[in-house]
């Protein structure tokens, strides 16, 4: 009886964390199973029966304020009709929409049929069914729009990082899937097929990735960031124009944001204002990208979206030994501005593992003064690292040490997470791995509205 009680204490504790000199370095140890590739025969990667059949379907926002979708799709046999047939739920009128039709090549690899269409001025909070394959095999899905933007329009959005196509990827996306809180829309923060670690970056490996996501993205828009493994520059199989598989596959509404270039861009969804910048593009002073987000920031409206976050690839506040310090030139160049605009929450991955760091900044610093420690600073965003999305590379799971104070928690382990906003002053945040029951929490903290609520909400202060 004694030691059976002793045995539940220890069970018990398995969840309860350490104390460092910062945050918490979770106790939780995943067993480390070598992470590989679902083989190119596994169910996720099956091609759609018929004749020329759609594959790889995938939505994404079509324009800022969520009352148009980009569909994509490919077929493989010949070029077929790039029309998408879409009707609201309960109507049997029908509207077509045209798109356009591409293919690229990578080295010997010749891509499918790439289409991509933008169907505009939908209704909000609708489901609407589409069909695309019209004329061969044609297939069927549906999505939802967003409801109107709004400053107390609620939003869950999921948050996926370095997904891949490994048996932990698929983990990953089925534990997304069954979380009781239900995303309306991934943030996907770059890295998607990671066919770039192939042999020629066998581009067979972007469209097996197409098709294991496509149960998910068919469905609900992922809102996209670019990643190191979408640079496929390889030029010495002569293949020198960077993101040239990326770009040809998935499109973004970036031109409806001023943008120049799909690598940055924004959108408006519910209440979030939502940024996406790009860590392989130039972002040194008077480069396209520098300009576009000096005039962006301040088109903000907080009253309109309260919520501003913002999406990178590589991370800029990252304790673990991997990728160290690659965000550091982003972040000198941009952190006075994320704090002057108050954005609540960065959102990046690249590191293959879970940190969250407390509100800081670190902007003090010019050469001569000395002063280059990160500080707590209530108007600076969280950081989150959500690279643990599970692609073949493996986790990282060599850490600095001691936990710097401003990293709140971190755990290599594979997951996802959520950021489910309330109102204009409250979100809830969530971080699941994958190794738990779906509904099971492993980090969270309550956001507070930078612009409306900007009291404390750090979380190692008490607990
Ligand atoms: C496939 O669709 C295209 C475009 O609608 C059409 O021209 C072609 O004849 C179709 N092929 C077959 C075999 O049905
Ligand atoms: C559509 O019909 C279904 C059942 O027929 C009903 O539950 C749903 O509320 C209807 N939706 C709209 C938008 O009218
Ligand atoms: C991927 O996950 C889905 C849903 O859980 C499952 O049906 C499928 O068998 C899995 N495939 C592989 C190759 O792990
Ligand atoms: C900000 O948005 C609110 C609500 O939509 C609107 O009333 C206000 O005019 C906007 N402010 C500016 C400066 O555009
Ligand atoms: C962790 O990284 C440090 C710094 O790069 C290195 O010195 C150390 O050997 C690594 N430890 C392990 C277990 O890989
Ligand atoms: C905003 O949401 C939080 C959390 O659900 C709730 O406690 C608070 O009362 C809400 N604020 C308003 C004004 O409804
Ligand atoms: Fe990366």
């Amino acid at each position: 009886m004694g030691r059976l009680f002793v045995f539940l204490v220890i069970l018990l504790n398995v969840g309860v964390m350490m104390r460092c000199n910062g945050g918490k370095t979770s106790v939780y140890v995943r067993q480390v199973d070598k992470t590989i590739d679902m083989p190119l025969d596994s169910d996720v990667f099956c091609l759609p029966p018929g004749y020329n059949a759609p594959q790889q379907v995938h939505i994404t926002q079509g324009v800022i304020d969520g009352t148009a979708v980009i569909v994509s799709w490919v077929t493989p046999d010949e070029p077929g009709s790039s029309l998408v047939v879409y009707w609201p739920e309960n109507t049997t009128k029908k509207k077509v929409a045209e798109g356009k039709l591409r293919t690229y090549t990578f080295f010997k690899y010749t891509s499918g049929f790439i289409y991509y269409c933008t169907i505009r001025k939908l209704e909000h909070s609708t489901k609407y069914y589409y069909e695309v394959g019209i004329g061969n095999t044609t297939r069927e899905f549906w999505f939802i729009t967003p409801p109107p933007v709004g400053p107390d329009v609620p939003y869950t959005f999921g948050l996926i990082g370095d997904l891949g196509q490994s048996y932990d990827s698929n983990r990953t996306l089925t534990h997304y899937e069954n979380n009781p809180l239900k995303g309306g829309a991934v943030l996907f923060v770059g890295d998607l097929s990671y066919a770039d670690n192939y042999p020629n970056h066998d581009n067979v490996r972007w469209d097996t990735w197409g098709r294991f996501v496509e149960r998910n993205l068919a469905y609900q828009p992922w809102i996209w960031t670019a990643g190191n493994h979408e640079i496929d520059f390889a030029p010495e199989i002569g293949e020198t124009k960077p993101f040239k598989p990326y770009t040809n596959r998935y499109h973004v509404p970036y031109k409806a944001s001023g943008s120049t270039e799909p690598f940055w861009y924004s959108i408006k969804r519910a209440s979030a204002y939502i940024i996406v910048l790009s860590s392989y593009s130039a972002y040194g002073k008077y480069t396209p990208q520098y300009k576009w987000l000096e005039d962006e920031l301040p088109k903000v409206n907080r009253t309109e979206t309260p919520w501003l976050i913002i999406l990178m690839h590589s991370p800029w506040y990252n304790s673990y030994n991997y990728h160290y310090m690659e965000g550091e030139t982003m972040r000198v160049m941009y952190e006075p501005w994320f704090v002057q605009y108050k954005v609540d929450v960065v959102f990046a991955g690249h590191v293959h593992a879970y940190e969250r760091s407390e509100r800081i900044s670190n902007v003090a610093y010019n050469i001569i003064n000395g002063q280059c420690n990160p500080i707590v600073d209530q108007s600076a965003p969280v950081y989150i690292t959500i690279g643990d999305g599970g692609n073949l590379e493996g986790l990282a799971t060599n850490m600095t040490e001691p936990q710097p104070s401003y990293s709140a928690y971190r755990e290599a382990s594979f997951g996802h997470a959520m950021f489910d906003i309330k109102n204009r002053t409250h979100a809830y945040y969530v971080w699941h791995r994958n190794q738990d029951g779906y509904a099971v929490e492993a980090d969270k903290m309550w956001f507070f509205n930078r612009h409306w609520h900007p009291v404390d909400d750090s979380t190692t202060a008490d607990s």
